[in-house]
């Protein structure tokens, strides 16, 4: 697994402001979507492309487009949801599948209750969306699965993620160079309660309520 820990001043003060408990929910939605097309930059880093030829006003020239299969974003449900539209402004040739995934509280073990995504995964560069990777769990269930399904590439945005959750992906995919996390941060620690410390809250319940 590939780790990548976004070092800009613009992430950072956005992030900020995401954390901060009188953000507003409104507020944090359009943070959560600057936020993600931020990361996206990072994140689509290794997107495969192929030569292009076009002609500019002045003459021919051969650039590059994002070559066939389309990527996949997978936002997880709900949280997910939040990043989608951000991620699909940079993105807006990818097919779009949905996860849905519910950490239970009290075992902190991820459940699917939905599942809508291409049939064929062969060979296609995955970008799954969830703004919190806290133990890990959630995270680890998706990639799986996206994995199991012939997904060739995996790579994860998130706006937060814990040690110790990043250490649980880190153990699952150790061989899997195509798997990669991108965060804004890499926060404190887990609390007992399985939530990330500074952290943000609960970020479903933040964007949705
Ligand atoms: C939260 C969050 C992640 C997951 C992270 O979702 O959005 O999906 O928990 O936890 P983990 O790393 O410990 O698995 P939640 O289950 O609260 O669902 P929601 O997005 O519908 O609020």
């Amino acid at each position: 697994m590939r780790l990548s820990v976004i070092d800009h001043p613009l992430v950072a003060h956005k992030l900020t402001a995401l954390r901060d408990r009188g953000t507003d929910s409104p507020t944090f939605r359009r943070l959560a979507d600057e936020l993600v097309t931020l990361l996206a930059y990072e994140a689509t880093r290794d997107v495969a492309v192929e030569p292009h030829p076009i002609t500019t006003p002045v003459g021919p020239t051969t650039g590059v487009r994002i070559r066939s299969p389309k990527p996949i974003v997978v936002p997880i449900l709900r949280a997910g949801l939040g990043m989608l539209d951000g991620m699909v402004r940079l993105l807006p040739t990818a097919e779009v599948g949905f996860l849905g995934m519910l950490r239970d509280e009290e075992t902190l073990q991820a459940k699917t209750y939905a599942n809508r995504l291409p049939d064929d995964l062969t060979g296609r560069h995955c970008f799954v969306l969830d703004p919190m990777l806290a133990t890990g769990g959630t995270l680890v269930s998706s990639i799986t699965y996206l994995l199991d399904r012939g997904a060739r590439d995996v790579t994860a945005l998130c706006l937060l993620a814990a040690p110790e959750g990043l250490e649980v992906v880190r153990r699952a995919f150790d061989e899997h160079a195509q798997v990669t996390v991108v965060t804004a941060a890499v926060d404190e620690r887990l609390d007992e309660n399985g939530y990330i410390v500074p952290g943000l809250g609960d970020a479903g319940d933040r964007l949705y309520g």
